[in-house]
């Protein structure tokens, strides 16, 4: 057997950690967009805001993100090796649609932080009420995922 196959569960524990750090962060950094909303371009309040944005997604999204990936694909390399039809689970209904989800939460990803920028740079357009409805979204997306992988269902 071979290392990832070996320290799958580890893998799967470290996994579920980072997961848990990205989901954490994506599901705060709409909330300060919402307030953030509130602040004139320039002003302390905005100053303070910017800083707690870019920490939050440097800090923690980010790298969360990269490691939520990462033991992902050792988690696939992993199940490629140990479950009897190889790398077939891929397209399996459960898994496709947790990679579905995995690249509705990676575009959101990018959208925060495009939206992080805009609020930099004074050019947000987005109301306080677009942040506060879409903030549930990746929410939703997880519970999706998380059942998926943990019924492993089939149609
Ligand atoms: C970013 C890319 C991701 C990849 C490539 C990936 C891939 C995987 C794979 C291959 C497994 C092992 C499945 C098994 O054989 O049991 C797994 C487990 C898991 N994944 Fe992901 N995943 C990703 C992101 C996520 C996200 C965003 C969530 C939640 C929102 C998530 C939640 C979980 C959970 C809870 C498990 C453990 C399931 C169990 O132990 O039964 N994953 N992931």
């Amino acid at each position: 057997m071979t290392f990832l196959a070996e320290h799958f569960n580890l893998f799967r524990g470290l996994h579920i950690i980072a997961v848990i750090a990205w989901m954490a962060g994506m599901l705060y950094l709409p909330r300060l967009y919402v307030y953030h909303c509130r602040a004139t371009p320039g002003s302390e309040m905005d100053a303070t805001f910017q800083e707690m944005e870019v920490k939050l997604l440097r800090i923690i999204i980010n790298p969360a993100m990269i490691a939520t990936w990462l033991f992902g694909l050792c988690l696939i390399a992993g199940d490629a090796q140990m479950r009897p039809g190889g790398w077939a689970f891929l397209l399996t209904p459960w898994m496709l649609t947790k990679l579905a989800g995995v690249i509705l939460l990676s575009g959101w990803h990018g959208f925060l932080a495009g939206a992080r920028r805009r609020f930099a740079n004074g050019t947000n357009s987005r109301s306080e009420k677009f942040w506060r409805m879409s903030n549930e979204l990746p929410f939703l997306a997880a519970v999706v995922m998380v059942l998926a992988v943990t019924t492993e269902f089939v149609f």
